[in-house]
């Protein structure tokens, strides 16, 4: 079935001169233009404090869509799509002004700002009516600790219902993501074995090449375990460690996930690595510290790298260990999870080289060469008994014959369908700050890193028992 535009409503981006605004939120809305998936009569309203006026939201528009669309700029789409934007001043008339111009539609506001900034704007969203017959799209981090989330839900509460509410995850964007659910619930073969009785342990890496672009002041603040952990890595695992939902409903898997988070214990310090960059070298080019970037404190304290391990308590996962791990500054881009399962009951090939080799794996790649491998041994041709790995590989790009699309435009289609499925609830994000809370009050003392290795040594302790890190 092939999608359609959804109904009309207008989309109001505030904070539309920042980052997210030009990065994703506009050269996906672009995407959807080009894929002719934008409501018929929906416009864009940009608003910010820098009075950008008309030409100048025009000029960013198409600036933003050059660098970051995944497609080039087609005329007819870019036309349809300049008609639609309008930029309005945030400030107090701003307000009033937005309102009335939205007033015969539904509407979609995009809060693109700093959570600190949440507060004034959602007293003026209700001031101003602008939260009627609206859905608001909020950013992670939600919050900054278990409190501040708590106070966060308050402050929005008071203005939105929560179905009006999208928090956004943009990892839940991901096809790779989404297809975790596909790969456990549609494939019995898979379901069998997935839990506590034939997996040993499940690994999870987001590593990533890049530092902090230039988002000094927002990463002091934040770090890793709020950037990444608390959001995108434990979204990813509980839709690994979820029961299957009755149905495919969004409040059904939503429920299922809630009960992963509850289950989830809290971290505990002693088992957590937090690491910070120090100077290196990424593929021939020199990298600075973290210290040394820009806007950041030269004693900071801030970690670019977390790994620990996630116990659930839960019948299906009881004593099985969840290593997860991320990183700024590390050789190489790549998401994966790895699920390992436990070995033969009886080494029945003594001498082969099977003793050294790692049971059955099946990682799922979540990014770059989206795709699924499973890995088993065989015996190698010839006389002698030998046994080493092979590999089932599924590529996306082979099989379907096409990139997966951008998060954030699949994102943006299902507010603007107002599915909840792919947004993470208030139960979830209160439960999964509160996995991260001990770590947060006693965060354990820094290990330092250079750019370009795969993390401090003390994270490769966390998991030697069983048999070390796959990505290595
Ligand atoms: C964002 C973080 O949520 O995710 C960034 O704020 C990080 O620090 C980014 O770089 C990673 O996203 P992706 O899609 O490139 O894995």
């Amino acid at each position: 079935m092939s999608l359609q535009p959804p109904e009309c409503q207008d989309i109001v981006i505030i904070g539309v001169s920042g980052d997210l605004a030009s990065r994703k939120l506009i050269p996906a809305l672009y995407d959807l233009e080009r894929a002719e998936l934008m409501p018929d009569g929906a416009r864009v309203i940009g608003m910010a404090r820098t009075d950008l006026q008309q030409d100048g939201l025009v000029q960013l528009a198409k600036a933003s869509i050059k660098q970051f669309s995944r497609r080039d700029i087609d005329i007819d789409a870019w036309e349809r799509f300049v008609r639609r934007l309008c930029f309005i001043r945030l400030d107090e008339e701003g307000y009033r002004r937005a309102a009335e111009v939205t007033a015969d539609h539904p509407r979609l506001i995009y809060l693109s700002v700093p959570p600190s900034a949440y507060p004034g704007i959602i007293g003026n969203l209700a001031a101003s009516g602008l939260n009627q017959n609206a859905r608001l799209v909020v950013e992670k981090p939600f919050g900054s600790d278990l409190h501040s989330s708590r106070e966060l839900s308050r402050i929005i509460r008071e203005a939105f219902e929560e179905q009006q509410i999208f928090r956004i995850d943009h990892y839940l964007g991901k096809e790779t993501v989404q297809n975790i659910i596909v790969f456990r619930f549609a494939n019995a073969v898979f379901e069998r074995v997935w839990n506590r009785d034939s997996i040993e342990h499940v690994q999870m890496t987001v590593a990533e090449s890049i530092g902090i672009e230039g988002r000094g002041s927002f990463y002091e603040e934040t770090g890793a375990v709020r950037d990444i952990i608390q959001n995108h890595v434990l979204q990813v695992l509980s839709l690994l460690a979820m029961e299957p939902p009755v149905d495919m409903h969004p409040e059904a898997i939503r429920d299922e996930k809630a009960k992963v988070f509850r289950a989830m214990r809290p971290l505990k310090p002693e088992e957590c690595v937090r690491g910070q960059y120090t100077r290196g070298e990424i593929e021939g080019t020199l990298a600075n510290a973290y210290r040394e970037e820009p806007d950041v404190a030269q004693e900071s304290q801030t970690e670019t790298y977390f790994a620990t391990r996630v116990e659930i308590d839960s019948w299906r996962w009881a004593g099985v260990p969840f290593f997860i791990r991320t990183g700024k500054r590390m050789p190489l881009r790549a998401t994966e999870v790895v699920i390992a399962f436990r070995g033969a009951p009886l080494l029945m090939f003594q001498g082969t080289g099977m003793e050294t080799l790692r049971p059955n794996h099946l990682v799922l790649r979540i990014q770059p060469n989206e795709g699924i491998n499973l890995t088993f041994l065989a015996k190698q041709p010839g006389p002698e008994m030998t046994v080493r790995h092979v590999n089932m590989n599924f590529f996306y790009h082979e099989s379907f014959m096409t990139e997966p699309a951008e998060a954030y435009e699949r994102l943006l289609y299902e507010v603007m369908e107002g599915d909840h499925t792919l947004f993470a609830r208030e139960d979830s994000v209160d439960l999964a700050w509160q996995v991260i809370q001990p770590v947060l009050e006693q965060p354990p003392q820094l290990c330092f890193y250079p750019a370009g290795s795969l993390g401090p040594t003390e994270a490769d302790q966390l998991i030697a028992p069983h048999g070390g890190w796959h990505l290595k």
